[in-house]
């Protein structure tokens, strides 16, 4: 879907750039001129910034679990 209408930018060149490291609305607007014109897609193009910078982090996130305790060990102690 067409998010820049001024400069042809797509949701998905959004996120790919966000996905390469692209990490503030500055740096879309260098890398694709995203709302370097009139400024429309300004609100939509932050929200996919936003979130695919929270997908981003979610799937980095890991949980340190014990290891499960052995039969005979611990499980009644
Ligand atoms: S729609 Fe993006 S600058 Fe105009």
């Amino acid at each position: 879907m067409y998010v820049c209408l001024c400069n042809g930018v797509t949701d998905r060149q959004i996120r790919q750039a966000v996905e390469e490291g692209a990490s503030s609305m500055r740096e879309l607007r260098q890398q694709l001129g995203v709302c370097g014109n009139c400024g429309r897609c300004g609100p939509e193009a932050r929200d996919i910034l936003c979130e695919t910078r929270t997908r981003i982090v979610a799937a980095k996130v890991t949980i340190d679990l014990p290891p499960p305790p052995s039969l005979g060990e611990a499980a009644w102690a």
